[in-house]
């Protein structure tokens, strides 16, 4: 079978880590057999932005949809207003195409030890799956400016969160908390200061609750009060769900943790598979190491592993955990780029990833 992937390279390192994806993909098809990527790159990005005029050409989801799954790298460039590129791209790639989960798992990879990942407690107990919700919150994009460049200017950032966008999170939390050894699930919230939203995310949580009593073990946090438990008490977490904004937060914290924002993965999925899904790497285009063929890409292929498992749907789960596991026997070897405390560059890990796949 061939999969149809569309890649989207984007800005800076977005370019380096992709072109470093599709090439362990094809030696993971080539060498385990069954299967191809057929990948079709998208030059939509910042520098084609600046020289003419648009992201993506008005019939994206049309050409989007065509594919079977989608591969990002980043967006973002400092040329262009961040806010004026996030919303040319990435973000109505989710909302359009039904993404409204965003999953990020962070563990400790082998080999990463003290003092690389920052936690005091075994790093093997730092092993989370982080649920975004992906589709609202306080990235629905509503509010305005009013006497936008004068003293007296206002602006609004209005959050919005439906019981249905609540609801469907939350389910596919407790679903993901009950396929997990720990069965464990810590709902986040800000619902002592804000207190219309995210008081509604803890009533549908409790309520969705009930139909796992007994089945998963859950707890609620306030974010503040996670950040701390995060770094103090990993081992007392395993799944965690919370707003688009407080995810976002909390899992660049989690990369960090583990060792480095360079290896952490995300999946934007339609779980109705209506729609393509996209896997993209959680850190940006890295404007400060763009070019120099340093960037990490253990993330990238810790995304391209995620989409393999999904859109195999169950057939390729032993592919994908070879590609773990060749991440993994690579870095214990002490192949890593400098943010992981190493000395290699991406092609250099890349190459050793492509080699690990063939012996495995
Ligand atoms: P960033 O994630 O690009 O970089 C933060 C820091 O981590 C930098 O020091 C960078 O060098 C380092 N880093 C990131 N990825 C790395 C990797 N793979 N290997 C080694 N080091 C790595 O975040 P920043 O600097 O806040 O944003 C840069 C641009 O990326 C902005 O335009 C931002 O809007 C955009 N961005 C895009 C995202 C996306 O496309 N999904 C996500 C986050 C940021
Ligand atoms: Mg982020």
């Amino acid at each position: 079978k061939t999969y149809n992937i569309a890649a989207i390279p984007g800005d800076g390192i977005g370019v380096d880590i992709t072109d470093a994806a599709s090439e362990v993909l094809n030696t993971l098809a080539s060498s385990h057999g069954g299967f191809s990527f057929k990948f079709t790159t998208f030059d939509w990005s910042s520098k084609a932005y600046l020289e003419r005029g648009w992201y993506m050409p008005p019939d994206w989801e049309v050409q989007l949809k065509k594919h079977d799954a989608i591969y990002f790298g980043a967006v973002g460039w400092p040329d262009v207003p961040d806010h004026i590129s996030l919303w040319s791209m990435i973000l109505p790639i989710r909302n359009s195409m039904n993404q409204y989960v965003n999953v990020r798992p962070t563990r400790v990879l082998k080999g990463v030890t003290a003092p690389l990942s920052q936690i005091k407690a075994n790093p093997k107990e730092l092993d989370w799956i982080i649920i975004r919700e992906n589709s609202e919150g306080e990235y629905a994009g509503q509010g305005g400016t009013t006497h936008a460049h004068g003293p007296n200017a206002i602006a609004t950032e209005v959050a919005i969160f439906t019981r249905v966008g609540i609801e469907r999170i939350m389910r596919f939390a407790f679903e993901t908390a009950k396929s997990r050894p720990r069965r464990k699930l810590t709902m986040v919230t800000k619902s002592n200061a804000q207190r219309h939203g995210m008081v509604l995310w803890d009533k549908v949580f409790y309520e969705v609750a009930k139909e796992y009593e007994g089945v998963v073990e859950f707890d609620k946090m306030l974010v503040d009060a996670m950040t701390v438990r995060m770094v103090n008490k990993p081992e007392s977490m395993d799944t965690i769900v919370a707003t688009n904004l407080h995810a976002d937060i909390l899992s660049d914290l989690a990369a960090a943790l583990a060792g480095s924002i360079g290896i952490a993965p995300s999946s934007n999925l339609d779980p109705t598979r209506s729609c393509p899904s996209m896997f993209e790497p959680i850190h940006g285009s890295a404007p400060d190491i763009a070019g120099e063929g340093i960037a990490n890409p253990i993330g990238a292929f810790w995304s391209a592993a995620e989409m393999v498992r999904w859109v195999g749907q169950g057939s390729l789960d032993k592919t994908a955990d070879q590609l773990m596991e060749a991440i993994e026997n690579v870095s214990e070897r002490g192949i890593r780029t400098r943010d992981m405390g190493g000395q290699a560059s991406t092609k250099e890990v890349t190459d050793a990833v492509c080699k690990e796949i063939e012996a495995i």
